[in-house]
C-alpha cells in the first residue's frame, strides 16, 4: 500500500466564525485554481467542536477534511462536557486528533485512555491521528525512543485491521509552539524508529503515514518533507492563517 501525504492543521482553542468563513473562502478559491494540490495531499483541519457544523457544511471533504481535537472514550451518557465520536461524525468530521501532548499534559490522558478514544473514532469511520512524543526532560535523560516505543506499543492493543487505518504524528513536546523545531535529521531518525517498530509488529504497518509536528512553518517544512520516513506535517500556529497553511501544503505536494 502506498503511503499517503497529509498536512493537518490544529487550530487548538483559536478562531471565530468570521475566521472560519475567510479560511474556507480562501481554500475554496484555491481548489478551483490549483486542483492538483488537493489531489496529491490529504489536507485536514482540526477545529474546536463548535465550528464543526458550519465548516463541514460549507466545504467539501475533497478540499478539506475536517476534524476535531479530541473525542470521548464513551459513546453517550452522564459525561458532562464530553463529545462523542458518533456526534462529530454526524456533523461531518472525518478526523480526530487523539493524544495530543496538551491533552496528555493538561488533562492527564494516559496511553490506555488514548487507545479507547482511537477505537471509538474508528467505530464511527473517523481517521484517528494519534500524537506521540517525548518531553524535554525525557529527551535530556536519553529516553526518547523508550517513551515513543511505549506510546506506540499501547496501540498494538487494537486489532491489526484497526491499526492499519491510523495516522501517527511524532511531535516532540519541547518543539510544540516554541518556534524551535527538531532538526529534519533528528525527526527522520525518530520516524524511522517508529516505522521499524510498527513493522516489527506487522509488515503491513510499515505503510502507515507518519507526520512530523512541532513548530512547522513554510520555512522548514520542505526539510521535513524531504526525509524518507516523513509523510507530512501536523501544524499548529502556522495553520491559523490560510496563506501560511497553504504554503506548507504546496511544499508537501512537491
Ligand atoms: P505548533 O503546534 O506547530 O504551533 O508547534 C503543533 C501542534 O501542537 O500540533
Amino acid at each position: 500500500m502506498e503511503r499517503e501525504k497529509w498536512v493537518v492543521g490544529n487550530w487548538k482553542m483559536n478562531g471565530s466564525l468570521s475566521h472560519c468563513y475567510n479560511f474556507l473562502d480562501f481554500f475554496q478559491n484555491l481548489q478551483c485554481k490549483e486542483p492538483r494540490f488537493f489531489s496529491s495531499v490529504n489536507i485536514g483541519l482540526c477545529l474546536p467542536y463548535v465550528f464543526l457544523p458550519f465548516v463541514s457544511s460549507h466545504i467539501s471533504s475533497r478540499v478539506l477534511q475536517i476534524g476535531v481535537q479530541d473525542v470521548s472514550e464513551h459513546l453517550s451518557g452522564a459525561f458532562t462536557g464530553e463529545v462523542s465520536a458518533s456526534m462529530v461524525a454526524e456533523f461531518g468530521a472525518k478526523l480526530t486528533l487523539i493524544g495530543h501532548s496538551e491533552r496528555r499534559q493538561y488533562h492527564s490522558e494516559s496511553n490506555e485512555l488514548i487507545v479507547k478514544k482511537v477505537q471509538k473514532s474508528l467505530d464511527y469511520g473517523l481517521v484517528p491521528l494519534v500524537c506521540v512524543g517525548e518531553t524535554l526532560e525525557e529527551r535530556e535523560s536519553g529516553n526518547t525512543e523508550s517513551i515513543i516505543a511505549e506510546q506506540v506499543e499501547f496501540l498494538f492493543k487494537l486489532p491489526l485491521e484497526a491499526l492499519s487505518k491510523l495516522v501517527i504524528a511524532y511531535e516532540p513536546v519541547w518543539a510544540i509552539g516554541t518556534g524551535i523545531s527538531a532538526s529534519a535529521e533528528e525527526a527522520q531518525k525518530i520516524h524511522h524508529f517508529i516505522r521499524s517498530f510498527l513493522k516489527s509488529h506487522s509488515v503491513s504497518l510499515q505503510s502507515l503515514s507518519l507526520l512530523y509536528g512541532g513548530s512547522v512553518s513554510a520555512k522548514n517544512a520542505l526539510s521535513f518533507f524531504s526525509q524518507s520516513d516523513i509523510d507530512g506535517a501536523l501544524v499548529g500556529g502556522a495553520s491559523l492563517k490560510a496563506e501560511s497553511f497553504f504554503d506548507i501544503v504546496r511544499l508537501a505536494a512537491v
